[in-house]
């Protein structure tokens, strides 16, 4: 079983991809547990305020240390974390190996961040790993956090009904997936390529890794190096 532990200011954004389709169902099943964690019940001052003015001048807020701190603390002494990771654009690129990884892990807590950042001594005494999806900015670590979740929950044996299927996902090789087709074979001229009707299961086959490669030299010719 799989726990994450997920500390943000916006816990609300984070109800509905977790409430849906695949992520729903695996909890559901008990295949992992996901607990959203308001920051801001573990701000000391009166006014629940979870950031402050940078040391140094400069614009924008940064997030304090000790919310931070405080929630991670309490989470670290019920249980052990694999990762304490944190959403970040300057953190290194979310890939599907890393979430091969995490998904042979059992408990890991998340960090989301806002404003300017956070606090330098949150990274450097708790965070284990930082991680990017993307090289663009996003106004938090929340979206992130999603993506992150539902690219390793996809992965845990038994949250897909069909088991293989995450496994012929494009990247799980090191080939994108070949074009896909349903019915009707024929919509308004626009037809079926023949072979996928053609029963013959080898020369499928054969198509379908032809149309992964071709896809992959002419989309992402880096996988193939
Ligand atoms: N927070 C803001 N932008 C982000 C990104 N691209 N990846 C991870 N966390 C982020």
């Amino acid at each position: 079983m799989l726990r994450f532990d997920i500390i943000t200011v916006l816990p609300g954004l984070l109800e509905s991809p977790f409430a849906h389709s695949i992520l729903h169902r695996a909890q559901k099943k008990g295949l992992t547990e996901i607990y959203v964690h308001n920051l801001r019940d573990y701000s000391t001052n009166k006014h629940k305020s979870i950031d402050d003015y940078p040391y140094g001048g400069g614009s924008g807020m940064v997030m304090m240390l000790e919310p931070f701190a405080l929630c991670i603390e309490k989470l670290k002494a019920e249980r052990n974390y694999d990762e304490v990771i944190f959403m970040t654009p300057d953190g290194v690129t979310l890939n599907q190996q890393t979430a091969n990884k995490i998904s042979g892990a059992a408990n890991i807590m998340i960090l989301c961040g806002h404003y300017k950042g956070i606090d330098q001594r949150i990274r450097d005494l708790y965070v284990t790993s930082e991680m990017s999806i993307g090289d663009y900015v996003l106004s938090g670590g929340e979206l992130p956090a999603a993506i992150l979740v539902d690219a390793v929950v996809r992965l845990i044996p038994g949250v897909l009904s069909d088991e293989t299927s995450a496994l012929s996902d494009s990247f799980q090789g090191e080939l994108l997936d070949a074009p896909v087709y349903t019915r009707p074979a024929d919509w308004n001229g626009h037809t079926v390529p023949d072979i996928l009707l053609s029963g013959n299961t080898p020369e499928i086959e054969k198509w379908r890794f032809e149309q992964a490669m071709e896809r992959t030299k002419t989309r992402r010719p880096d996988l193939l190096e």
